[in-house]
């Protein structure tokens, strides 16, 4: 299998979870690239049997640079493509030491659906998606502790 893998990592989260994720697929014998989306042209992706998508969260959505890119990029009709959206792990709010209820976890987690409503309009197929968090303490990272086993399981969807 080729998969192409697009990230929009800033703060350099996304960035590690695709190296992992490349890492994790040519240990199985496939042949994975990553790169930046702004290394890279929309409507030129290279052609492959996976296509692999991750991006930051801003506001609940992904962010701009990904989403343009998702917008303008040409994919084969029934490219296959799997999701990874990073976001900042729910903490307690400072003042009152409660946890986020569920409707507000799932207001600033949107990214995933966000990513699929694009790709939904030219005809690609989801495969599988996933998030990974970065610590809820520091909204720029680190990741949070166990993220490579979370992408494991998900590699492992994959193969
Ligand atoms: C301005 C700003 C807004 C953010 N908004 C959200 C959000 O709405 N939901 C969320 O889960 N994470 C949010 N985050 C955390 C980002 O998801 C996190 O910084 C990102 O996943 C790190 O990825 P990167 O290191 O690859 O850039 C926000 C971060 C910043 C800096």
């Amino acid at each position: 299998m080729k998969a192409e893998i697009h990230h929009a990592s800033k703060y350099g989260n996304g960035e590690k979870v695709v190296a992992y994720l490349q890492g994790l697929l040519v240990a199985k014998g496939h042949q994975a690239e990553f790169r930046h989306v702004r290394d890279a042209k929309p409507k030129d992706v290279p052609v492959a049997d996976l296509y692999v998508f991750c991006a930051p969260t801003r506001m609940g959505k992904p962010i701009g640079k990904m989403r343009r890119f998702l917008k303008k990029a040409r994919l084969p009709e029934g490219a296959r493509y799997v999701l990874i959206a990073t976001h900042g792990e729910p903490v307690p709010d400072k003042r009152t030491g409660n946890m986020p209820s569920s409707e507000e976890i799932e207001k600033y987690q949107q990214n995933l659906p966000a990513m699929e409503a694009i790709l939904r309009d030219k005809g690609a197929v989801k495969v599988a998606e996933t998030k990974v968090y970065v610590r809820g303490d520091a909204m720029k990272g680190p990741l949070a502790d166990g993220w490579e086993k979370v992408l494991e399981e998900f590699a492992s969807r994959l193969y």
